[in-house]
């Protein structure tokens, strides 16, 4: 059997005597909705250091369109809530961690509204829509369809004006320090001020997806899996890797980004049809164009197969023209721009990666395995969404696991009274001297070969294939040293990949989001179960 590379403990080699130190005493990695909700709860008892690799609000929750899932209307409960969320799970969900979040959800909303998001309404009155798996309507948006902008601006003014906040834009963490079971900090890369050691009390990681290891994707660059690939190299466990979401609709235009078509578009009537003009989804599921994600994705995904076309249509055109536009004034402000006019044209969409279901397998503090290190948000699997997450279920449980992590992170550093404690590091990580890498091919290859052969639909020749040339690549690529974020992005996309991989090839059976044409039907007697999955010597 061939050997396989393990990823080694640290990225880079680092010396603690001539790096320059900061210390704070909790720091967050990630400033999306997870990251920042931790932050201002944190803040509130401690000093706090905010980093994000790239802008402060370039993430994906600033991309999010349709909203958040809440119990606020007088019809709706959080048992029908809890019970939706369930059922879309497919026998996979943590029951507790979904009761204890959308219970705690309205709270946590509330919350945002008095510190300042403005959330549609009509007549004075919050307005609610449905999506997919919602068999109610509960789902508040902001702008139309720019929600995830609102809920971050929001978030960030209130960061900026906490004088417990400090936050590093443009700031790249490399890895965890760890000792002892333990961890103390991070290793970070600033463009200017080069490698930095932040040592801390509490850390808590909030970096989000991983939707970059795929071609297609509605994910923006920044998500490459570093918070996955950094806690698993520290000794972190993960849990259901193999649960990759699909967007049904994501707009399809060679050679344009992926621009999403927010779900909320069916919720408010669009219809699904294939290149011949038919409708289809009603064949597929009683619920229609409204069915579970990993239903539509998958009926899509037949029909593009039956009628030979790269891609279908959703029609929106019997919507009156003047609510289309107030209602989605993002999305027809980008299909104008390619010439679609959302009124009189078909737009056309396929699926792409959205949401990574799985993570780092956190308990119900959002504590993970190594002590003194949280997870939260999309980068955490608290098991809430089991084998398939429901629309708009995802701010949701990042605004509250943010918070709920910031609590228990300085709770625990009150009660261990602890101190921050630098100690001697002399990392030397060896590397091969192999310097004519192409980056961006093999970037570019792995995203394609984890579109075929790991996405909506897996077989055991196609994960065998992928298994096979990601480790080729991680040959090349992991024991290399690098000196900047692209070599370390390759490197924790090539490791996440590995990881979607590995757990993809062990369940040999379809459930939710994870769908095998060898074992089309979900098999309770032996697959009711997470995988796990650790590094064997942190
Ligand atoms: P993110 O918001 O992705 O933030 C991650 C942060 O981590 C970023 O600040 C990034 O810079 C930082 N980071 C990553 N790696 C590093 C590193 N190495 N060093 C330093 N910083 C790092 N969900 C819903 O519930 N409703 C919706 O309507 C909805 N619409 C969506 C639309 C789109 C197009 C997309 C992509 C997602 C959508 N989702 C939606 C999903 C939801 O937006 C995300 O799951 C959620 O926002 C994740 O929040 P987060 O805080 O966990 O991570
Ligand atoms: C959408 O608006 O369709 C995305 C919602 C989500 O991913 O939760």
């Amino acid at each position: 059997m061939k050997k396989h590379t393990e990823p080694k403990r640290h990225l880079i080699s680092f010396d603690s005597h001539t790096t320059p130190h900061v210390f704070t005493d909790v720091l967050v990695i990630g400033s999306g909705v997870a990251g920042l909700s931790a932050a201002i709860e944190a803040a509130k008892h401690n000093s706090v250091l905010v980093v994000a690799k790239d802008k402060i609000d370039e993430n994906n929750t600033a991309y999010a369109q349709g909203g958040i899932a809440v119990v606020l209307s007088d019809e709706d409960t959080i048992t029908k809530h809890v019970k939706d969320t369930i059922d879309a799970g497919q026998g996979l969900c943590d029951t507790t961690s979904a009761k204890a979040i959308i219970s705690e959800g309205p709270k946590r909303v509330k919350e945002l509204i008095a510190w300042g998001a403005m959330f549609d309404k009509e007549n004075n009155h919050l307005v609610f829509t449905k999506e997919g798996g919602h068999r109610f309507p509960r789902i508040i948006r902001a702008q139309g369809d720019s929600t995830g902008k609102e809920v971050e601006h929001t978030l960030i003014r209130l960061v900026k004006e906490s004088k417990n906040i400090k936050a590093f834009e443009h700031t790249f963490v490399i890895d965890l320090i760890t000792k002892s079971g333990a961890c103390h900090g991070a290793v970070a890369w600033h463009a200017k001020k080069g490698n930095i050691l932040i040592w801390t009390k509490s850390t808590i990681i909030a970096t989000g997806g991983c939707g970059q290891v795929y071609r297609e994707t509605t994910n923006p660059d920044v998500a490459t899996g570093d918070g996955l690939a950094m806690a698993y190299r520290a000794g972190a466990t993960l849990q259901d890797m193999e649960f990759v979401q699909f967007h049904p609709t994501t707009l399809y235009i060679a050679g344009a980004v992926r621009f999403l078509i927010t779900e909320t578009v069916r919720g408010e009537g669009g219809i699904l049809r294939n290149k011949r003009g038919e409708r289809f989804m009603p064949k597929y599921h009683p619920q229609a164009e409204l069915a579970p994600r990993d239903v539509v994705s998958q009926s899509i995904l037949q029909e593009m197969q039956k009628t030979d076309h790269t891609h279908v249509y959703i029609d929106v055109r019997h919507i009156p023209k003047e609510r289309l536009y107030s209602r989605f004034p993002k999305i027809r402000e980008i299909c104008a721009s390619f010439g679609i006019d959302i009124a009189k044209d078909l737009i056309p969409v396929r699926p792409s990666a959205h949401y990574m279901i799985g993570g780092i397998k956190v308990d119900r503090f959002l504590r993970t395995n190594i002590k003194q290190l949280y997870a939260c948000g999309e980068v955490a699997c608290t098991g809430m969404h089991g084998a398939n997450r429901l629309g708009s279920n995802s701010l949701l449980e990042g605004l509250v696991t943010g918070y709920e992590a910031g609590i228990d992170a300085c709770k625990s550093i009150q009660k261990a009274r602890r101190e921050l404690l630098p100690y001697t590091i002399q990392e030397s990580a060896e590397s091969s001297k192999i310097s004519w890498l192409d980056l961006e091919d093999i970037t570019n290859s792995l995203k394609s070969l984890m579109w075929r052969d790991a996405g909506i639909e897996r077989n055991e020749r196609h994960l065998l294939e992928a298994e096979e040339m990601i480790e080729m690549w991680s040959r090349y690529v992991l024991d290399k040293e690098f000196s900047n974020p692209f070599g370390w992005e390759l490197q924790n996309m090539l490791l996440v990949s590995k990881l979607i991989v590995s757990s993809a090839r062990k369940r040999k059976e379809s459930r939710g989001v994870h769908h095998r044409t060898d074992y089309p039907k979900t098999d309770n007697t032996h697959w009711k179960k997470h995988i796990l999955i650790k590094k064997t010597t942190p």
